[in-house]
């Protein structure tokens, strides 16, 4: 029987090239996405064609409590198992320290933190003895820069979680760990003004962004290599090395 995992966020970027990653080793696939019903389709149709695994599609919004729930019901409805959970898709808000409001800093810890360590709660009985969990955490998390406080917090948070929870899920027979990128070429770092994105080129050891599919490749490893358990793996390019 084929191998499930359900990626969050999984119909673009980082999240698109681990669902590309795993396709390519036959697993079929779960992704949620947020608005973006179009790219929804796009992936789940190229990724029909090219490695013909089934991928199902569906909305779940992580500021929203409903979609753990929704999450769940999806996964019972159509009688699946989970083999590989990659808690992937996060969010941000670029607010200064003295703009930020309360709500918006719970928002960011809400979709970051709260809601995969809940969906995992609600889900662990699906998800099938000798799998794994994956988080994506972030290098903003490590060495943080002055753009997004809460996001930086927050990713910390997801550092701390993967390695409290790795005691919690030995009764399931689970793994869990987590990726921090640096910057990665997604959409989420090409809406970056030229400059900007220069400036970050010029502190990366490697002198470049990483590509999508070089971050998806770290998450098949941490998925199938059964010696990992607690790590927070960076894929930063030598970032402040240079
Ligand atoms: N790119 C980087 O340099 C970088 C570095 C470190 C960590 N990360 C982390 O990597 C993860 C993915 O980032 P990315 O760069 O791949 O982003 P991306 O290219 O913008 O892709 C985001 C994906 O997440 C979904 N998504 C966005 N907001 C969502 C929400 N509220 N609820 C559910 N799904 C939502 C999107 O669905 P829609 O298309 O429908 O919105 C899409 O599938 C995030 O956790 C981010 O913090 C990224």
């Amino acid at each position: 029987m084929k191998r499930v995992a359900l990626i969050t966020g999984g119909t673009k970027g980082i999240g698109r090239a681990i669902a590309t990653t795993l396709a390519q080793k036959g697993y079929n696939l779960i992704l949620t996405y947020s608005t973006d019903h179009k790219s929804a389709e796009d992936t789940a149709v190229a990724l029909l064609k090219d490695y013909k695994v089934e991928t199902r599609l569906l909305q779940a919004d992580i500021t929203m409590p409903d979609s753990i729930g929704q999450i769940d019901k999806y996964i019972e409805d159509y009688d699946l198992r989970i083999d590989a959970l990659i808690l992937n898709a996060g969010i941000t808000c670029r607010d200064t320290f003295e703009e930020i409001t309360l709500k918006d800093w719970e928002r960011v810890f809400f979709a970051n933190v709260h809601f995969p360590v809940f969906l995992l709660q609600k889900i662990i009985g699906k998800i099938n003895a000798g799998g794994s969990v994956v988080f994506t955490g972030s290098l903003m998390g490590i060495e943080p820069h002055s753009v997004s406080l809460a996001y930086g917090v927050s990713k910390t948070a997801v550092h701390s979680l993967v390695k409290n929870l790795v005691k919690f899920l030995v009764p399931y027979d689970l793994r869990v760990n987590a990726v921090a990128p640096g910057f990665v070429d997604t959409e989420w770092q090409k809406t970056k003004p030229a400059e900007i994105r220069k400036n970050i080129e010029s502190k990366i050891a490697v002198g470049r962004f990483c590509k999508p599919e070089e971050i998806g490749n770290v998450f098949l490893m941490l998925i199938e290599n059964t010696y990992f358990n607690g790590e927070v793996v960076v894929v930063d390019g030598g970032y402040l090395y240079k």
